[in-house]
Formats: structure tokens, C-alpha cells, sequence
């Protein structure tokens, strides 16, 4: 879920819709605004589904310049238009938006508010008709929400507002990323600085257990403590160019393009005076000391961990494992005397890798996050951060984040290895820039993709992608990208472990796509092929120059053999956006999913 708020000398309607359409990403399902008009009347709009719907039915004469809003991926409760934020006390005198999932609310609710009628399944009206209920009992606004703040458990980014305080915002935020910007008579609230990048470059980042009131000329942040902060704002640098699709139908399609143009930012950034790659030292050296790596992530971040395992192990010599966080965190495997934990995300906000982040950092092991994203929550509370440059990635199917953190994760064992005088002869800058170019021949054959997309995935409603060693990494990765958006059932398989069980799902015309990028496992895998064309498969080889045969389906350039992913799953990219595409699907937001989901 994303939250947004304005007061001041703005015109507020506009900025919350755009502020939402912006955070869109983190949520579609429902979403709302709250104004207090210049007559003090107020104003709240609530509908089912995108932004666009909200826009359109939120009255166009009203002019305020105070409001708050809220977009959702549903939590407790189905996505409608009751269960859409903001919430409102019983009186109506009070109206909140929340990100984030509160534990104890079942509790507070029989604990407290037993004689309140309630209007939604959400754990957030919990919130605010207590909210309602001690100030009823005497507490001033201010002191009722840090009442109920302290009394929750759980995660939250909360914007409320008080009919009869119209020039007033109150926040506060634990665990979900929450920010304050800054403008000349006007102060904003936002999740992520992307929503209000279009009024101000100026943010103040808020800390957990932080409460602040917020008007037009003032910020004031309070600690759990009652002590008053001062914090100096930072400037965000968000292009805003970058958040426009320009002539693309889709995010994703552009994001696809970008690919070859993020691997030569990469080199470039990781690039030092003597053309070497560089990354700061102390990293290294941490690494150097550790006896394990620990890559922790989510979706399509932990299918790039693979690929990082293979390199890592390669390349330094480092045992490294591969953990999903929402398993890692309670399920935690026994861990060596000194390990190292890469948290891969592309977002830096997934409450998943968060919460295991926040353990490994009570253990005080070395951590280091890979992302996107500058100052995000991961970032911020890891030791080391290591930057993708890929720009911002909005399609949700993430499809430039997955090559950037291969390519940087190669960047670091690359590093790390020659530090240990390990892998001398490999030239990465070199190999990078093959991929490169590797990268711009794939995404040229777009129409031949479109034709096999047509060919095997047009009416199939399940398929498989095979695949043995870094194949069978990009096997999941083209899985789960097919499946997210074209929802198309399919299994990203080892092509070896196939015929053990799976291989009875295959029928008369089920799309097998194998993918064989290496001398010493295409033999087995082509035999796997054949095993399940014998049993009626339509199968698709998708084959690295090295070890093609000419009747493959498609033929990647050759790259070496470390870096083969970054290849290989550019065509299955672009079959998973084409059998989206021509499905009627909304390829950049596929129904249920969030890009960045902020709940455990
Ligand atoms: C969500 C998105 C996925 C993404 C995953 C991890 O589920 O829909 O596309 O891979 O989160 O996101 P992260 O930002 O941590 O890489």
C-alpha cells in the first residue's frame, strides 16, 4: 500500500491523485482521498480498482488544500470500496490512511472498543476509531494518536486528520517506510519520494517509533519519547523523464529495451580512474573475512540470488547459500561462525527481507544490500549498500532489476575474487560489454519472439521451462514472469529431476521451453527434450550459439559462461510480455500483485 498527504498553498486534489498514481506500484486494488475544503467542509472518495477510477469520481468543483490518501493491495479484507482507505471514526471526525499490518488489533478491538459499530474488515479502523474513543475521554488529538501508537504492534505508516484541526497531517510510522517533503507554504507526505518528486526534491526520512505533525510552514517529529528531532532534509534525485513511459505501450516492454544501456551504466559506475572495477574496500574486506554468504530475497530478486550464487562460489571461492526471506526469518538455518547476508531487492521496502534484515542486524553480522533504490529502507539500515542504476523500474514484472543485480553481484565476487587473487584472467569489463551487445541483438528479433509467443503460448493454459545448472535459474525467473503476467500455470524445472514425478503433467500441445547455454549439460538436457516430446510436449529450444543445432526455435549470442542469464532470459522476457499482450491483459499491472509488497 502507498500513502500520500498535503497541506499549504497547493492545490491539494491534484497532488494527492497524481502523488497516487505515482505509488501505484505499491498496490491498485483500491484506493481513496480525504479533503478538508476551503469552506471547512469535508470531502472523502473512496472506489474499487486503479487510481483512474478514483480520479473519476472525485468531485471536480471541490478546492482544498489539505487532504490525505491511500492506494492498497488488500491485507484484511476483499478490495472494495469499504474496505478501501481512508477510515473513518465513528463521528466522522477523525480519518486515517495506513500502510502496513497490525498484530494485535483483534485485541485492541474486544479490549477497547467492544460498543463500536464497525463499517470494515480492516485493521486500520481499529486504529482510528480508538483514536476517537481517548480523545473522547479528554486527550487532545496529538496525545490520543501517540496513546494509540504506543499501543500497537506491528507495522505502520499513518496519516490522520482531524476535522476540527483543518490545517494539520499527524504521522507516524514503524517498520513502513514513511517520508515528509518540503516545500515553500506547503509540507507532503509520501511512502516513497517518487509521489511528490513532482512538487519537491526536499524530504525529511522519519525513523520508527517517530510521530510528527505536519502543517503548511512546520514540521515537528517527536520520538517514542516525547523528545523534539531535528533532522535535515536530503535532496532526491528522481529523474522525472524516468518516470515516463514516452512512446512505449508498456513500462515493461521499455524496461526490457533499457537492459543493454543499464549493463553499460553499471561498468560505468563500478568503473575505476584506471578503467578497473571498484567497490568500496571495506566491503571486501568484510567479505574476505566471512566464511559463508547468506543471499536473502524475494520472487524475482531471489531467482537473480541463484544466478549470484553461481558467481559468488566461482569467482571468491565463498560457500553461499540462498534463502527466501519469508521462510529465512522463522525457519533461520544454522549459520556459520562469520557469515556475510546480501539482501537482494530491488525496491529496498519488501517487509520480508526487512524483517530478516532487522534480525541479522540484532546478531550483529555484516550486511550488505543490493538495490535500486537510493536511501530505501534496506539501504538505510544496512551496513553496505551496492547500487543497481538501473533507473526506475515501474512495469511490476521485474525485468531490468533482475539483470542489474546480476550484473553488480558479478561485479562484486569479481572484485572480491581478485582481492583474493582468484580469477585473474577474467576480464568482466570486457564480458559486460559483450553482453551488451548480446542484449541489443535479442531485443531486435522482438518480432520472432512475438511469432513463438503466438505459436506456444497463445491458448496453452499451463507450460515448463527446463533447464540444468544456470538454466535452470533462468527457468524459474522466465517461469514466474510468464505466470505473473499472462497467467499462464508454469513450472520453472530442473530438466534433469523432470522425469521423476512432473513429467505426468505433460499432454498432447503443453509448451516445454528448454533453455541450453553450456557444452556439458546440453547433451542431457536435448535428451530431456526429446523425453518429453515423446510424450506429446510442443516443445521450444531457446539455445546458445556454442551448442545450437539448427533446428532450434531461437539462438542466443554466444557470452561467457558465467554471465549466460543475462542472455537467456531476455527472449523469455520479451514471450511472457507478447503472450500477456495478446491475451488483453494489463501487462504493467497484473491483477493481484503489488511491485513492492510492504506486509510480512
Ligand atoms: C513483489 C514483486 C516481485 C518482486 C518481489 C521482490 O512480489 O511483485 O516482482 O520480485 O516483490 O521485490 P524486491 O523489491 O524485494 O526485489
Amino acid at each position: 500500500c502507498g500513502i500520500v498527504g498535503v497541506v499549504g498553498n497547493q492545490n491539494a486534489k491534484e497532488v494527492l491523485l497524481q502523488g497516487l498514481e505515482k505509488l501505484e506500484y505499491r498496490g491498485y486494488d483500491s484506493a481513496g482521498i480525504y479533503l478538508i475544503d476551503d469552506t471547512k467542509q469535508d470531502h472523502l472518495f473512496k472506489e474499487k480498482g486503479r487510481i483512474l477510477a478514483l480520479r473519476n469520481i472525485v468531485r471536480q468543483d471541490v478546492e482544498a488544500s489539505i487532504g490525505i490518501g491511500h492506494t492498497r493491495w488488500a491485507t484484511h479484507g476483499v478490495p472494495s470500496v469499504i474496505n478501501a482507505h481512508p477510515h473513518q471514526s465513528q463521528s466522522g471526525r477523525f480519518t486515517l490512511v495506513h500502510n502496513g499490518v497490525i498484530e494485535n488489533f483483534t485485541k485492541l478491538k474486544s479490549m477497547y472498543l467492544s460498543d463500536v459499530d464497525f463499517v470494515s474488515d480492516t485493521d486500520t479502523e481499529v486504529i482510528v476509531q480508538l483514536i476517537e474513543k481517548f480523545s473522547l475521554e479528554g486527550l487532545t488529538t496529538l496525545a490520543s494518536f501517540k496513546k494509540v501508537v504506543s499501543l500497537l504492534k506491528g507495522s505502520y505508516a499513518l496519516a490522520l486528520m482531524d476535522k476540527n484541526v483543518s490545517d494539520t497531517i499527524y504521522v507516524a510510522k514503524n517498520k513502513s517506510p514513511l517520508l515528509v517533503g518540503l516545500g515553500e507554504g506547503f509540507n507532503v507526505v509520501c511512502s516513497d519520494a517518487m509521489a511528490m518528486i513532482q512538487v519537491t526534491n526536499q524530504f525529511v526520512e522519519l525513523m520508527d517509533g517517530e510521530v510528527v505533525t505536519v502543517t503548511a510552514t512546520a514540521i515537528k517529529i517527536e520520538n517514542a519519547e516525547n523528545k523534539e528531532i531535528n533532522r535535515l532534509p536530503y535532496t532526491a534525485e528522481i529523474d522525472l523523464n524516468d518516470l515516463e513511459k514516452g512512446t512505449y505501450p508498456y513500462y515493461m516492454l521499455k524496461e526490457i529495451d533499457e537492459q543493454p544501456a543499464v549493463m553499460r551504466k553499471i561498468l560505468q559506475h563500478y568503473q575505476g580512474e584506471q578503467q578497473q572495477l571498484e567497490i568500496d574496500s571495506a566491503i571486501t574486506e568484510t567479505m574476505l573475512a566471512s566464511d559463508r554468504i547468506y543471499i536473502v530475497a524475494c520472487g524475482t530478486s531471489y531467482h537473480a540470488g541463484w544466478v549470484g550464487k553461481q558467481l559468488l562460489e566461482s569467482l571468491t571461492h565463498i560457500p553461499t547459500e540462498v534463502h527466501l526471506s519469508s521462510e529465512f526469518g522463522y525457519n533461520t538455518p544454522l549459520l556459520t561462525e562469520n557469515p556475510f547476508f546480501i539482501f537482494l531487492t530491488q525496491s529496498g521496502e519488501t517487509a520480508d527481507s526487512r524483517q530478516v534484515l532487522v534480525k541479522v542486524n540484532e546478531l550483529n553480522h555484516p550486511t550488505l544490500t543490493i538495490t535500486n533504490v537510493a536511501g530505501s529502507t534496506l539501504s538505510r539500515e544496512a551496513q553496505f549498500t551496492l547500487l543497481l542504476h538501473a533507473g526506475p523500474e515501474i512495469a511490476v514484472a521485474s525485468t531490468k532489476a533482475y539483470t542489474a543485480q546480476i550484473a553488480v553481484l558479478a561485479v562484486l565476487a569479481d572484485v572480491v575474487g581478485k582481492a583474493k587473487g582468484l580469477a585473474q584472467n577474467f576480464d568482466l569489463v570486457h564480458e559486460l560489454a559483450l553482453v551488451a551487445t548480446g542484449m541489443e541483438t535479442i531485443i531486435d528479433e522482438k518480432e520472432r519472439l512475438e511469432q513463438l509467443a503466438t505459436e506456444y503460448l497463445s491458448v496453452s493454459r499451463n507450460a515448463f521451462y527446463i533447464g540444468r545448472g544456470m538454466d535452470y535459474y533462468v527457468a524459474m525467473e522466465a517461469a514466474l514472469k510468464l505466470k505473473e503476467i499472462s497467467y499462464v500455470q508454469t513450472e520453472g524445472f530442473a530438466a534433469g529431476e523432470l522425469k521423476h514425478g512432473t513429467i505426468a503433467l505433460i499432454e498432447e500441445g503443453t509448451p516445454v521451453m528448454a533453455i541450453i547455454t553450456e557444452e556439458s549439460i546440453a547433451g542431457h538436457t536435448r535428451g530431456n527434450v526429446q523425453e518429453v516430446k515423446s510424450r506429446g510436449a510442443h516443445s521450444m529450444i531457446i539455445a546458445m550459439e556454442d551448442v545450437a543445432e539448427e533446428e532450434d526455435q531461437f539462438i542466443l549470442p554466444q557470452v561467457h559462461s558465467l554471465l549466460t542469464p543475462l542472455i537467456s532470459v531476455i527472449p523469455t522476457q520479451l514471450l511472457s510480455y507478447y503472450t500477456s499482450l495478446h491475451r488483453g491483459n494489463d501487462v504493467d499491472k497484473p491483477r493481484n500483485l503489488a511491485k513492492s509488497v510492504t506486509v510480512e
